[in-house]
């Protein structure tokens, strides 16, 4: 291995991006930008509307492929793998709109994406009852999805992600449209995620107060760039997350 070699392989428990572009026509959705998810930790992935954060995700999970720069798993350069492959290396992500195959029931959510990961269809089943368990969905687990209440049906996005056994899952405003109850509900579970499976969790999500409390570590992101991060004290203080985000989010809707 060359020493260039080495040092970008970014160690045994991450998923990285290294300088990674995404241009559309006319666009730099995505500006260079470095990003490690470690096993065990959550990071907040902030940043306004339109910053960039969905199309780094679809970067890190094989939905897009970038313009420029490099994904690793681990120490595998995986850049311009296709989805599926991320998901079998064990990386996984939830949609901003679900995404969830309506017409099945929530336990056969869960089992076709444990499946499609190569489980086999008994260890598919433990599986997805284990999480329904552990998420409190086991009385909704014969219902079609397009049954639940919205609040479940978030849930349930979560769930099928964990069903597929992560070793980094990545969740895409997973508490949009709830109210504060259900949010703080859900941000609790969020942040018991990586004790119980073992996991790294990215979690994109606009209520600064649940963000703050939740994620050991922060990173902001405004016209695809990163411009902080840190642990959410020093986040939370720095003068141009503040000036970019927080103190002008409003106004930037
Ligand atoms: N497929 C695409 N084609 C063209 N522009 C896109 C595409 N996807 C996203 N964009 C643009 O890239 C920018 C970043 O979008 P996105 O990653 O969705 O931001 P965020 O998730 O932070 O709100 C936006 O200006 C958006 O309009
Ligand atoms: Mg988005």
């Amino acid at each position: 291995m060359t020493r260039g070699a080495a040092r970008e392989n970014p160690g045994p428990s991450t998923l990285a991006a290294r300088a990674v572009s995404v241009r559309f026509e006319g666009l730099t959705a995505v500006d260079r930008i470095s990003l490690e998810l470690q096993r065990g930790e959550v990071l907040g992935l902030i940043g306004p509307n339109g910053a960039g954060k969905t199309t780094l995700v679809n970067v890190l999970t094989g939905f897009q492929v970038p313009s420029e720069g490099t994904i690793w798993v681990v120490d595998a350069d995986s850049t311009g793998w296709q989805p599926h492959r991320f998901a079998r290396a064990g990386v996984i992500r939830t949609f901003q709109n679900g995404r969830l195959f309506k017409e099945f029931t929530v336990r056969e959510n869960l089992e076709v994406a444990a499946i499609g990961v190569g489980l086999s269809a008994r260890k598919a089943r433990t599986r997805a009852a284990e999480v329904l368990d552990w998420l409190g969905l086991t009385a909704r687990a014969d219902e079609r999805t397009d049954a639940l209440s919205y609040g479940d049906e978030r849930r349930v996005g979560i769930a099928r992600a964990l069903a597929a056994m992560p070793r980094w899952v990545l969740l895409d405003e997973p508490a949009a449209g709830l109210n504060d109850v259900e949010c703080d509900q859900l941000m609790r579970t969020v942040a018991a995620i990586p004790e119980r499976f073992g996991c790294g969790v990215l979690l994109i999500e606009h209520n600064m107060r649940v963000v703050m409390t939740v994620c050991h570590r922060i990173q902001v992101i405004d016209f695809g760039k990163t411009i902080a991060a840190g642990p959410p004290a020093a986040i939370q203080s720095d003068p141009q997350v503040i000036r970019a985000y927080l103190g002008v989010r409003e106004q930037r809707r």
